[in-house]
């Protein structure tokens, strides 16, 4: 189908969670010094202009990043002040528009020896991430199904590494289709860290998505999720969250910390967080 673009929503409460989390994950893994494999499977473009028409749309970095960037020199968390820096690194004329998404923040902690690759299958999305990062060597751009890319590229050569699942949910079934794709995936790659993110929205799908992922079998699947429906009360997406599996155990107090801090921030601790295991280990 392929409509989505994530340009519309670029930088809002949800990719301030989506980011600063998986930038975590990330900087957990990174305790051994070993090659890591890296998959953003549902890339987008990679950098967003936050003065484009499509995000000036409905103003929704708001609700993000852009109620947060006032904040940016104060002391932070680790997670929080990495996404503050990489955010400013785009913006090195002093200017606050272009707003890395995922693959800008993977490729930013990438370390030599590391390997990354990114998928999108809509055309001008992809194109876009193209004309960002086709100049990385370490850097497989890939006009891709994301999962097609999943069964293809794994098992990683590495032994180490982290699948970032970050759909559109443009369809109802997506939800399922995703937990039986990262099922599939984790019997062939167990040792993996997969990273999922979800939507809270009206129609409650996300549970879908949660019973699949109960029903594989798999353990160890940490949740952290944000309630914002009492900061934005006329937004339709009213939260979100990230499901992880295998989460690398470095990982744990810096992704608390980032939480608590959005929590306060963004939602003027008016939300409700959660932070505990959808299936215990
Ligand atoms: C939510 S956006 C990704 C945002 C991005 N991860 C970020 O944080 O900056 C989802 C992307 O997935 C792409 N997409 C949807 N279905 C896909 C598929 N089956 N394979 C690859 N890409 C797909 C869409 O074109 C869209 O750009």
């Amino acid at each position: 189908m392929l409509s989505y673009q994530h340009s519309y929503h670029a930088g809002n409460h949800a990719d301030v969670l989506k980011h600063v989390i998986l930038g975590d994950v990330v900087a957990g893994m990174f305790n051994k010094d070993k090659p890591l494999f890296m998959l953003d499977a549902f890339a987008s473009r990679g950098i967003y202009d936050l003065n484009s028409d499509e995000a000036l749309k409905n103003r929704e970095f708001d609700t993000g990043v852009g109620k947060l960037w006032a904040l940016r020199h104060q002391q932070h968390p680790a997670g929080i002040k990495r996404w503050f820096e990489l955010i400013a690194s785009e913006n090195s004329d002093g200017s606050f528009i272009r707003f890395p998404g995922s693959t800008a923040l993977l490729h930013s902690m990438a370390r030599a020896g590391d390997r990354l690759v990114a998928c999108d299958l809509h055309p001008q999305e992809f194109d876009a991430l193209r004309l960002s990062f086709q100049a990385s060597r370490r850097f497989s751009l890939l006009k891709r199904d994301a999962f097609e890319a999943l069964k293809g590229l794994l098992p990683a050569k590495e032994k180490r590494g982290i699948v970032f699942l970050d759909p559109s949910y443009e369809l109802k079934g997506e939800y399922r289709q995703i937990a039986k794709a990262v099922a599939a995936a984790y019997h062939r790659f167990a040792t993996g860290v997969y990273v999922i993110w979800y939507p809270l929205l009206p129609a409650q799908r996300h549970l879908d998505l949660f019973n699949e992922l109960k029903r594989s079998g798999i353990r160890k699947i940490l949740r952290v999720e944000l309630d914002c429906a009492e900061s934005f009360p006329d937004m339709q997406m009213y939260g979100s969250g990230m499901l992880i599996i295998n989460p690398p155990w470095h990982a744990h107090q810096p992704m608390k910390l980032s939480l608590e801090w959005i929590h306060k921030t963004v939602t003027d601790g008016k939300g409700i967080k959660q932070f505990d295991w959808l299936v215990p280990e």
